[in-house]
């Protein structure tokens, strides 16, 4: 392992998450991603590697898909985040096409910054709808951090369980 990487990882358990950098160093996999491109990553030590991930943070369109970046920087150059308060032009528009594009009856749309807090908008709407509280769930499983997906989950979020 290059001194790079080394120190990489010693500071992404001191600063970051120690249990979860430890965990992948224990099984072996002492991956710490640099460059990427379509379906490939690159780790500091220059390994190039095919991205199979199938999971949260997978990359369905390739990593750094140039028509995506593309669309992001023509966006970013006009608009920011905006002022959540207000009507706005680009949610009001992807929310007209989601709206289009879904099976009848879904009129509106609520946005979430990422799949974790998706899963509470979901599981509050239902709440509301059937006036009921009680959540099933498996054993073990994983919705993200938030406030009801962490609840839901698993006790040890985002760690291999051993057994
Ligand atoms: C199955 C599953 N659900 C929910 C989430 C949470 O998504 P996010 O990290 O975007 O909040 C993840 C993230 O890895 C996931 O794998």
């Amino acid at each position: 392992m290059s001194k790079e990487k080394d120190d990489l990882i010693a500071r992404s358990k001191q600063y970051w998450n120690p249990g979860k950098t430890s965990e992948w160093q224990r099984m072996g996999v002492d991956l710490v991603i640099d460059r990427r491109e379509a379906y490939y990553l690159w780790d500091v030590d220059g390994r190039r590697l095919i991205d199979v991930h199938l999971n949260g943070g997978t990359y369905s369109l390739g990593h750094r898909n140039p028509e995506v970046v593309e669309a992001v920087r023509e966006g970013m150059a006009y608009f920011d985040i905006g002022n959540h308060h207000f009507p706005s032009i680009m949610r009001t528009h992807v929310a007209e096409m989601l709206e289009r594009l879904t099976p009848a009856g879904l009129k509106r749309t609520i946005f979430a910054s990422g799949g974790a807090e998706a899963i509470d908008i979901a599981l509050k709407s239902a709440r509301n709808a059937t006036k009921r509280r009680k959540i099933i769930c498996i054993e073990r499983c994983y919705h993200g951090h938030t406030g009801l997906a962490v609840q839901v989950g698993g006790s040890r979020q985002g760690a291999v369980q051993r057994s």
